[in-house]
This record gives C-alpha cells, sequence and structure tokens, in this order.
C-alpha cells in the first residue's frame, strides 16, 4: 500500500453499467492500486456508472453534446475539468464517445482503453460491446479475450500493453463469450491500471511493456 500523497490522479470515462470502473475502483479501495478516482465522465447520464460513482462518493461530470453542443465549448468544458483535478491518468471503461484529438495529444502515453476482442482483430468503428462477440463467433474464431491499449487519435488502434486469451467454445453464444470476456477484462484492467500507478509501464521502440512488481 503507498502513501497518499503518492497516489496517481486518475479520471474514469465510462458510458454504461461501469463493471470495469468498478473492478477497478474495488482494488483502489483495498490498497492494491495507488491511484484515487477524481471523476468520473459520462455522456450517459443514467448511466450504472454514473449512479455507482454517486453512491461511492466519487464526484461525477456529465459531459456530452446536449449540455456542451458547440465543439470548442465541448472540448474546453472536458480540457478545463481535467485541469482542474490535476488529471495523470484517463481511464476509458466502456466509454463509447471519441476523446477530443487535443486531449488525445495532451495527454500522450497517458490514456488507456479496454476493448473486449484481441486486437486488432474486431477494432475500429462499429466494433463495440455485442457486436463485437457476434463477430468472433460468425467468423468461427477459436479464441478471443480483452485487450487494453494507449489511445491514439484512430479507435481501438493505440499499442497494446496487455491482452488475455480466452478459447471460444463450440456453439457458444455471444451472450456467453461476453460474459466470459468480461470476466477477464475484471482482472486485466485493474492490473494495467495498477502497473502505470506504479510506474511499471516501460516503452521500448514506442511500444508498452509491463515489468513486474516486487
Ligand atoms: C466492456 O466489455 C468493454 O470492453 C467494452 O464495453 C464494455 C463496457 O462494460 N468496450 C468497448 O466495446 C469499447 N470499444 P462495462 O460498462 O460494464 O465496463
Amino acid at each position: 500500500m503507498s502513501l497518499n500523497s503518492n497516489l496517481v490522479n486518475i479520471v474514469v470515462f465510462a458510458s454504461g453499467s461501469g463493471s470495469n470502473f468498478k473492478s477497478i475502483h474495488q482494488k483502489i479501495k483495498e490498497g492494491e492500486i495507488s491511484g484515487k478516482i477524481k471523476i468520473v465522465v459520462s455522456n450517459n447520464p443514467n448511466s450504472g456508472a454514473l449512479k455507482y460513482a454517486i453512491s461511492e462518493g466519487i464526484p461525477i461530470f456529465i459531459h456530452n453534446k446536449v449540455r456542451f453542443h458547440n465543439e470548442e465549448k465541448y472540448y474546453e468544458s472536458l480540457s478545463k475539468k481535467l485541469i482542474e483535478v490535476n488529471a495523470e491518468l484517463l481511464v476509458l471503461a466502456g466509454f463509447m464517445k471519441k476523446i477530443p484529438d487535443e486531449i488525445v495529444a495532451h495527454f500522450e502515453r497517458r490514456i488507456i482503453n479496454i476493448h473486449p476482442s484481441l486486437l486488432p482483430k474486431f477494432g475500429g468503428k462499429g466494433f463495440f460491446g455485442m457486436n463485437v462477440h457476434r463477430a468472433v463467433i460468425q467468423l468461427g474464431e477459436k479464441e478471443s479475450g480483452a485487450s487494453v491499449h494507449f489511445v491514439n487519435k484512430i479507435y481501438d488502434d493505440g499499442p497494446i500493453v496487455a491482452q488475455s486469451v480466452i478459447t471460444v467454445n463450440d456453439n457458444e453464444s455471444p451472450e456467453d463469450l461476453a460474459a466470459r470476456v468480461l470476466v477477464e477484462e475484471h482482472k486485466l484492467y485493474p492490473e494495467v491500471v495498477k502497473a502505470f500507478c506504479e510506474n511499471r509501464i516501460l516503452w521500448e521502440n514506442n511500444k508498452p511493456i509491463i515489468v513486474k512488481g516486487n
């Protein structure tokens, strides 16, 4: 466990049920991750992620084009919020909106995303949630899993930092596969966040590598 002064300031972005966010928050509460979730950003005011944040006393920020309808305000409002909370790591956990390019550039190597496939397979626009698992099964893939990658300006394209691989069972439904991949996500994502907070992600030739802790 680390002392409070060493905690990394994390901003979580989530649009949906927020189970990945919860799995990370749980590890923070257990003292496993030396980070603090400063705020949860969501485009969806009714998301499970926001409900959970509120129940845990974590500040929230609703950021969408209904509240901030011109491009400049949309970017500026988010940018201002990130400065206000002194954000050091942005964690996209089922966030279904694109992070503005200026923010991606500013937070280079400090934004991570989780995706429910073995990237670069089944990534990019249109591949989210159940669409991914349907495609994996339709194409008869033998393996699937979860990937955590750093975010660049292209959807699901940034450098992969960790993956978890599972076997696709014969006659498995997309729903069953999604549920099994999600279990992997809940193990993988906290591990990557933990490694980031412990400064254990090194870069070699533009590739991130997690080094083992003690
Ligand atoms: C997760 O399966 C995550 O990998 C996926 O959305 C789900 C969010 O679940 N993300 C994407 O498809 C991103 N392209 P959660 O809200 O329960 O964490």
